[in-house]
């Protein structure tokens, strides 16, 4: 008989704890200590198929770039893959409930189903369900074999007999193996079934989609403690008031990292966006105060947003600001900053910024914009709808330089913008305008003269 040990494991990140906390000492949230059971035998490790026998090889003898990739006839999903799903790989697909996670999956499924048999598993809906999605997303293929099941032992003798071309296993979280004592959807239960997947991957070079729910609560293990176990992590993002859908990667074996994918939820299924630029600019209004484009950059690739601000007297003692896409932080500085530098006045001002469809901009070239859209507004003066702006404030009032310049006026050039204001910096090194009117500029008041004149 094994001896079971009951040990507290965080739901959230994965610490363990012989008795039970309120507060994970790891990662700060509260109640996610739940109680797990083990038995204690001796610990059998799975090593990965290709790690088996390894003989020490020259690092020059190696060949790479040898893996073989398939499309899933989903552009946006093969950009974000590292142009294709590469054999035997593992894919964790995150996101929160109803972002589309299942239909997206069954979109590449549906695609990749012209190469032979594909599996779908799911733990979650009956076959029916899936059937009435499939219909709603016009899919009829015959080589699409759908399995209700839970056990990861039925899964696996499933998929070995089937030797599908591709499994997706909806989600990860309903999964269980037998030889854990845990409920489905623990950390060890999730985390074990995981790795035994990702050996059965690399066995059988069938890649596995894995789709994985995140959770705030923590009652079901997020999938972050899955994220150093699997090839590829993408995250599905969107905002429930809108129907745009990003898919991002977080981290990738196969390919770069923070490339994105951008979609739009219809009535029949995900729909590629391939000029997000362009659908991000659909609904601008021109001639009105405190709107300006940015041209903005999602890991290689060039994205025009509209930025808006909204600077209005306070009805309180305090000021307001409120902002939505950009950090937070970020705007208050670039507010002290113009108060400062430019001489504006926004103490007693309400001050909302907001980037439009639902995006979110990190990166410091979005700085520019603000600056300008608040004073704009607060100026009642309109930007020339023809004019995009991109550059980093610092905190002297400088504005600094930025990557990538002619790829971002590139695509600007591409969607009929005429007037470019970046960084001095950048100005001039560009080569070859594309016929837009390129002003450097060095600071603040440089950067108002610029846009508001
Ligand atoms: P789903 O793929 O089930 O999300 P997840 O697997 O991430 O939980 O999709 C959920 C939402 O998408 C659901 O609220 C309905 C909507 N939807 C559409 O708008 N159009 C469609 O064609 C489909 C299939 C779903
Ligand atoms: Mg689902």
């Amino acid at each position: 008989m094994p001896k079971v040990k009951t040990f507290y494991q965080c739901q959230s990140c994965g610490y363990t704890s012989p008795k039970w906390l309120g507060k994970c000492p790891d990662c700060g949230e509260w109640n996610t200590l739940v109680e797990e059971r083990k038995e204690t035998v001796s610990p059998r490790v799975s090593i990965p198929a290709h790690f088996r026998k390894a003989e020490p090889q020259l690092l020059s003898s190696i060949k790479a770039g040898n893996e073989q990739r398939t499309s899933t006839g989903i552009r946006e999903l093969d950009r974000v893959l590292g142009d294709g799903v590469v054999t035997g790989s593992v894919i964790l697909v995150g996101g929160d409930p109803g972002i589309g996670k299942s239909t997206l999956l069954l979109q590449a499924l549906a695609g990749l189903s012209r190469y032979g048999q594909v599996l779908y598993v799911s733990g979650e809906e009956s076959p029916e369900q899936i059937k009435i999605r499939a219909e709603r997303l016009s899919i009829d293929s015959d080589e699409i074999i759908l399995l209700s099941e839970i056990s990861l032992r039925s899964i696996l003798d499933t998929a070995s007999k089937l030797t599908p071309k591709a499994i997706v296993i909806d989600s990860i979280q309903t999964v269980y193996t037998e030889e854990l004592l845990s409920a489905p959807g623990s950390v060890s239960q999730v985390r074990e079934c995981a790795a035994k997947l990702l050996v059965f991957a690399k066995r059988s070079d069938i890649p596995i989609f894995l789709v994985g729910h995140v959770t705030k609560e923590g009652a079901i293990a997020g999938p972050r403690v899955l994220e150093h176990i699997v090839d590829t992590v993408l995250y599905f993002e969107g905002n429930r008031g809108h129907s745009y859908r990003i898919l991002r990667t977080v981290k990738n074996r196969f390919g770069s990292t923070n490339e994105i994918g951008v979609f739009e939820m219809s009535d029949s299924g995900l729909i590629e966006i391939e000029n997000p630029s362009e659908l991000f600019l659909l609904e601008r209004p021109v001639n009105v105060s405190g709107s300006a484009v940015v041209a903005a950059l999602e890991g290689t690739r060039p994205l025009m947003v509209e930025i808006q601000s909204l600077v209005s007297q306070t009805n309180f003692g305090m000021p307001r600001r409120t902002t939505i896409g950009v950090d937070f932080n970020r705007v208050n500085l670039l507010v002290a900053v113009l108060e400062k530098r430019a001489g504006l006045h926004l103490g007693g001002m309400d001050i909302f910024v907001n980037v439009v469809g639902g995006l979110r901009i990190i990166e410091p070239a979005v700085d520019l914009g603000i600056i300008a859209t608040v004073a704009s507004s607060l100026k009642d003066i309109p930007i020339d709808p023809k004019t995009f702006i991109f550059g980093e404030v610092g905190l002297s009032g400088e504005i600094r330089a930025i990557t990538q310049a002619e790829v971002r006026i590139k695509e600007a050039s591409k969607i009929g913008f005429k007037k470019a204001v970046m960084p001095q910096g950048n100005a001039v090194k560009i080569k070859n305008n594309l016929g837009l009117e390129i002003i450097g500029v060095k600071n603040v008041e440089d950067t108002l003269e610029a846009v508001l004149a």
